[in-house]
């Protein structure tokens, strides 16, 4: 059975309230193949799932009567200023959600003011999305395994005028992602990843390992590890960032690397599945960084409130992935910029009714 996509909406029907009413315009705007690509998580999806329910575990405490004359969301992160701490994340083959894919992104990224971290595996070339846009932008790095290639991708990152490095660690072999399996996805003819044209692949990358052996075996080889980060850090005068930290002890390591940032993030469920949900970690990895490098968080953001419960938990800023993509597939860019300016509503609504003037007051007093 396959459906047929409809067309991206041309207004915005007002009865989206919510993010997540985004959803279903979306699906019903994709091919089923490229829907169990986004929507989907590793294996049985239960971190996947558990990275939205354990936010909606969590209570917060109001504060009546305060004065919130003067208040904003601004933030300052790595020399630049935000309006406010909701970034896009890195989301590869953005053309698989609408035909302009990351240009329609970033275009709706400059008008609600939010940070957008570009995947190495962008539809589109890193040069022509940063020249689309006057904001300076953010790389995702995937250290491949031709290394020259590498180089020669960060050189290019930081002529286009990228700003900060975010490389991803979380996923150095591919995992089972069943829903995707199940449906039969393949990128489509005239869908790839534009930045790593003309690279020289590694024989096995990407497939499973013959037998079905992993350790041991050519892709673990070739696998970075902490001297890679040292070699980037060579390479670099960039700040980098750590994506796909989810222990005190990697965090510990990290600073020690002499990284300049990090990331809590299972990667959206989509690596390895029974991981806890990112914010049940975040206080121990903001105790393990104690306030030394800029720390975000992304998984399972759906609402204002999660961008508060994860600031007060100790986030200078977060990241959301599904729900811009839903937004671009159901209507382009004004559905992405839609996405966030409701999320940045809601988080300010909650900062009202919490007594928070400016993100600096949200703490753990805010949680009940
Ligand atoms: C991702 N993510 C991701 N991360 C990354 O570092 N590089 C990438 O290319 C991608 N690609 C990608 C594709 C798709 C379809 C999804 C859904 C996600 C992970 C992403 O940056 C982020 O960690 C999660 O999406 C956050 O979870 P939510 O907001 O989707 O729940
Ligand atoms: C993914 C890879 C591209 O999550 O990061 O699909």
């Amino acid at each position: 059975m396959t459906n047929i996509p409809l067309p991206a909406l041309t207004q915005i029907p007002p009865t989206i309230a919510s993010v997540t009413d985004y959803e279903i315009f979306a699906s019903q705007r994709m091919s089923e193949q490229a829907w169990a690509y986004i929507a989907g998580g590793a294996a049985d999806e239960l971190t996947l799932r558990e990275n939205t329910a354990a936010f909606q575990r969590l209570r917060l405490r109001t504060s009546v009567l305060a004065d919130l004359a003067g208040g904003n969301t601004c933030l300052q992160l790595f020399g630049q200023t935000f309006a406010h701490p909701i970034f896009l994340a890195p989301v590869a083959y953005q053309k698989l959600a609408h035909p302009d894919g990351e240009l329609a992104t970033v275009l709706a990224a400059s008008a609600v003011q939010a940070g957008m971290v570009v995947s190495t595996q962008a539809s589109v070339e890193l040069e022509r999305i940063a020249h689309a846009t006057q904001n300076p932008l953010w790389f995702q790095l995937y250290l491949q395994s031709d290394r020259d290639f590498t180089r020669d991708l960060v050189r290019r990152a930081e002529i286009a005028g990228y700003k900060v490095l975010v490389l991803t660690v979380d996923a150095p072999v591919s995992s089972a992602r069943n829903r995707e399996q199940r449906a039969g996805f393949e990128l489509p003819a005239g869908i790839e990843a534009a930045n790593l044209r003309g690279m020289r692949r590694f024989s096995g990358e990407g497939a499973p390992p013959a037998g079905g052996l992993l350790l041991g075996g050519p892709l673990l080889a070739a696998a970075p590890t902490w001297q890679d980060v040292q070699w980037l850090r060579s390479l670099t005068r960039l700040p980098i960032v750590l994506k796909g930290v989810m222990t005190g002890d990697d965090a510990r390591r990290a600073l020690a690397e002499g990284i300049d940032g990090i990331i809590v993030s299972n990667h959206g469920g989509r690596i390895l599945d029974t991981v806890p949900a990112t914010i049940e970690v975040l206080a121990e990895v903001a105790s393990a960084v104690s306030g030394r490098v800029p720390l975000l968080l992304d998984g399972g953001i759906r609402r204002g409130s999660d961008v508060f419960k994860a600031l007060a938990l100790g986030a200078d800023a977060v990241l959301v992935g599904r729900p811009y993509i839903w937004g671009l597939a159901a209507a382009g860019a004004p559905g992405v910029a839609h996405v966030i300016q409701i999320l940045r509503a809601e988080l300010e609504v909650v900062m009202a009714l919490t007594g928070c003037r400016n993100l600096a007051g949200i703490g753990a007093r805010t949680l009940s």
